[in-house]
């Protein structure tokens, strides 16, 4: 696929996704294409820089790059601690650009020190995990966990640019790639059933890395969420509908404390409920919710959710920051490609959903 580009119309900055297979080998001229010049300082994690590290080595010569820890547990103000202190070793200045190369965590935990940092730093993105190219890296949400909970304390940071290489995907665990591939289902079911008639067509080549049928998939996915972000930066109401599933899901992570299930895993049981609720209203058609059952279960295995309890997962949906002035909005599906959001889901629609999914009494 020849490389695409999406101009993302943003509230303070437009700027450029551009998705290619082997982008990052040319990344000078990007930079330079995109009137990105200064010192460049990379953040990223051990494993990326270890396997594609080299491919960066085109902006950063000689400058090491900021290493931050791997996984969920590393997105913390201490890190973003730890990157204040190696910019200022460096002497990052104000024209400096912060490069946030690696997964979703990388990209939200550079991206806060780059709002912040001299009170805002250029940030370019370059994703490295399919989560991160088809979601994190769009959209300017960057952010940290706090102990009490998810994502708390952050900012808005449009990137000056975002790079999508989906050559550096082929390194990326089975599990990984379908976490970010339960997304990718669920941009097709919130606004596109051709992307997600694709998906059921081309699903064994996608979960083999298929250069051709993944990275057309990857710039639909981008151009839908850019799509999104554009009418509704702050996600005061349209953006909300990239929360399909999310709702159940959140709160499956939260009462297994963020350890059993990747994100996209349980956002997959969240999309199964809110199918159900969607078909129980008479709203998705129920061959739809089928289709979407389907896909999933030939998606692989997900962790078990038989030992977690309805109440306890009731319980956490009601702390969600998705309650609004006490009512919990919830995205609907009014069949694949269509979405509907509510403020009148019942707690027994909940349960029934729960159930659905898997949850015991
Ligand atoms: N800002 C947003 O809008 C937004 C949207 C969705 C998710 N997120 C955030 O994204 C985070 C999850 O991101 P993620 O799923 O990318 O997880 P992650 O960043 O933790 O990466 C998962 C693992 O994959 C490894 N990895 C990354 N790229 C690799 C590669 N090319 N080859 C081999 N290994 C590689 C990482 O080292 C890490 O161990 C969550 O914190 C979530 O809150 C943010
Ligand atoms: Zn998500």
């Amino acid at each position: 696929m020849p490389a695409v580009r999406i101009d993302v119309h943003a509230e303070n900055r437009d700027y450029a996704v551009v998705i290619g297979g082997g982008l990052l080998r040319r990344l000078k001229d990007l930079f330079a294409e995109h009137n990105i010049s200064g010192q460049s300082v990379v953040v990223t994690c051990r494993t990326v820089w270890q396997r594609h590290g080299h491919l960066l080595r085109a902006v950063t010569g000689r400058t090491p790059p900021v290493l931050i820890g791997e996984g969920e547990r590393a997105k913390t103000l201490a890190t973003v601690g730890r990157i204040y202190d190696a910019l200022v070793q460096r002497k990052l200045d104000r024209s400096a650009t912060i490069v946030a190369f690696g997964g979703g965590v990388v990209g939200d935990v550079a991206g806060f020190a780059a709002a912040t940092y001299l009170r805002g730093v250029r940030l370019v993105q370059v994703p490295t995990t399919l989560l991160a190219q088809v979601d994190s890296s769009v959209g300017g949400k960057v952010g940290v966990n706090l102990s009490s909970g998810k994502n708390l304390v952050g900012a808005f940071c449009a990137p000056a640019l975002v790079i999508c290489d989906p050559t550096v995907l082929a390194s990326l665990p089975a599990r990984e790639l379908r976490a970010g591939l339960y997304e990718v289902v669920k941009y097709g079911v919130i606004r596109s059933r051709e992307l997600f008639d694709r998906l059921s067509a081309r699903l064994d080549s996608l979960m083999q890395h298929d250069a051709a049928e993944l990275d057309p998939v990857i710039a639909e996915c981008c151009r839908i969420k850019a799509s999104v972000v554009e009418q509704d930066e702050r996600e005061a109401g349209p953006r909300r509908i990239l929360n399909f599933g999310h709702t159940i899901g959140h709160a499956l992570e939260a009462v297994t404390r963020y350890r059993r299930f990747k994100h996209g895993e349980a956002i997959a049981y969240g999309m199964i409920g809110a199918a159900r609720i969607s078909a129980s209203r008479g709203l998705m058609p129920e061959a739809d919710e089928a289709a979407l059952d389907a896909l999933l279960r030939r998606m692989g295995p997900r962790p078990p959710v038989v030992d977690l309890k309805v109440d306890d997962a009731l319980g956490a949906m009601t702390r969600d920051k998705k309650v609004v002035g006490g009512r919990l909005h919830f995205v609907l599906s009014a069949g694949i490609g269509h979405t509907v959001i509510v403020d009148d889901v019942s707690r027994r629609e909940l349960r029934d959903a729960l159930r659905t999914v898997g949850l015991r009494r």
